[in-house]
């Protein structure tokens, strides 16, 4: 089903038109689909069926509390990177207990906090981060329940920045010496191993290389079982790949099908970290045409959406799609699609053939996942607002942005005397 079909000529938000909020709310607007959200986290939820696990979804794709605090209600678990996504996890109504803190850099300050309202775990990324856990827990008189991140080093063949996986990244621990680093662990006071833990990289099409990463971290349970060392769970993190033009990823049920034939047998529950995969194809960014500026060599469609509110094209040369969500009269014609920031680096979409007209609003489908959350105020543009359809329904989740946040904080140096 479409969760953004067309009817009649017009683009909906399931049972809402997009002209409608565009109107209302201007644009560039967010709008996700509230069932998509449900049915793509559902869909792992229900696969993983009476399988011990949780289902911890990525904060970092889109962390709109409501996001949040509708997957709390479905049951979510959490990954979260920095404190601020665990206060956002709170404040949507999650519960720490299901949240796992992952990240290389976690700070002092965001160990303590995590101590303090009691995460299901740590995914600890090197041995001085397990110094530092371990002293924190022992100052405030607590037990951090922790599980390395691995790297198994097997290639994600997907886009370098996204791919996290081989041992030249930052991420993780040598899977080859994770043995010593766990006795190490296992050393120090206020520590309680419960996991191990991997993430390859993100927008995975085909599952072969998650598959080996799960062996490679299996025989690692293995080795350690054999030192005495006991693993209550694997999380074999996020990165499941989505549709944007024509990759065919596998669908979710399949995947955890094969993941959970590993686990068989065996007396370790499952944990996941998809982020992408739950709300990237739930979301559209909706965005006016400002000018048509045709030129001898190329046409630009300039739009009042730019790479500060949707960075990936820009960024990964990211491809999404873009549709008009009404009718139009105008000739089709190859379009680049372009926003207002100073930079040449800024665009949406390079040669789409469109029908396209000052004044019209684009879809740019797929921007659910790293869109909003990747957006800054780069040439002091405020944030686009997001809106959640539900049915006929739209809410608006978060206000645009307005001059006085954009300023907020910043002062003016006291006046010269001259
Ligand atoms: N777990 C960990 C430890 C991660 O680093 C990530 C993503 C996830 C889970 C979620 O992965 P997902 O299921 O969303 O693929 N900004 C990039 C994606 C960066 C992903 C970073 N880590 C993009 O827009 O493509």
């Amino acid at each position: 089903m479409s969760y953004f079909p067309r009817i009649a000529s017009q683009l909906y938000g399931e049972g809402v038109a997009l002209s409608d909020l565009a109107q209302t709310h201007g644009t560039p607007l967010y709008v996700y689909s509230k069932k998509a959200i449900s049915d793509a986290f559902m869909a792992y939820k229900n696969a993983l069926g009476k399988h011990e696990g949780l289902i911890c979804y990525a904060v970092k794709a889109n962390s709109n509390l409501a996001v949040l605090g509708l997957l709390a209600e479905l049951g979510a678990g959490f990954d979260i990177v920095s404190g601020g996504e665990l206060q956002r996890v709170i404040t949507a109504g999650g519960s720490p207990n299901n949240v796992v803190f992952s990240g290389v850099g976690k700070s002092h300050q965001e160990i303590q906090f995590a101590l303090e309202v009691g995460v299901k775990c740590f995914n600890v990324e090197s041995s001085p981060e397990l110094e530092r856990i371990s002293a924190i827990a022992t100052s405030m008189g607590k037990t951090a329940n922790i599980s390395l991140r691995v790297n198994p080093d097997v290639d994600a063949q997907t886009h370098p920045y996204i791919s996290t996986g081989l041992k030249e990244n930052k991420f993780g621990i040598d899977i080859k010496t994770a043995p010593q680093v766990y006795e190490f662990a296992q050393s120090l006071p206020n520590l309680n191993i419960t996991g191990v833990d991997c993430h390859i990289g993100s927008q995975l099409t085909d599952m072969t290389p998650f598959l080996d990463a799960l062996d490679r971290v299996l025989a690692l349970v293995d080795t350690l079982e054999a030192k005495g060392i006991t693993i209550d769970h694997v999380d074999i993190g996020g990165g499941l790949g989505v549709t944007y033009r024509d990759e065919q990823p596998p669908a979710v049920h399949d995947y955890m099908v094969e993941v959970l034939k590993k686990l068989e047998g065996r007396n370790v529950s499952l944990m996941m970290e998809p982020g992408r995969s739950i709300v990237a194809n739930a979301g559209i960014l909706l965005t006016t045409v400002e000018y048509l500026k045709p030129t001898e060599h190329k046409n630009f469609a300039i739009v009042d959406a730019a790479m500060n509110d949707n960075i990936r094209p820009a960024l990964y040369q990211a491809w999404v799609n873009v549709e008009n969500i009404g009718p139009s009269d105008a000739t089709a014609q190859s379009w680049d699609i372009v926003g207002p920031v100073c930079e040449t680096g800024d665009f949406l979409a390079h040669d789409r053939s469109l029908s396209l007209s000052a004044g019209d609003v684009l879809a740019l489908r797929s921007c659910g996942a790293y869109g909003f959350t990747m957006s800054s105020n780069y040439n002091s543009r405020t944030r686009a607002a997001e809106i959640i359809v539900d049915g006929d329904q739209a809410h608006l989740v978060r206000e645009r942005e307005s001059f006085d946040d954009l300023i907020k904080g910043e002062a003016l140096l006291p006046k010269s005397n001259q």
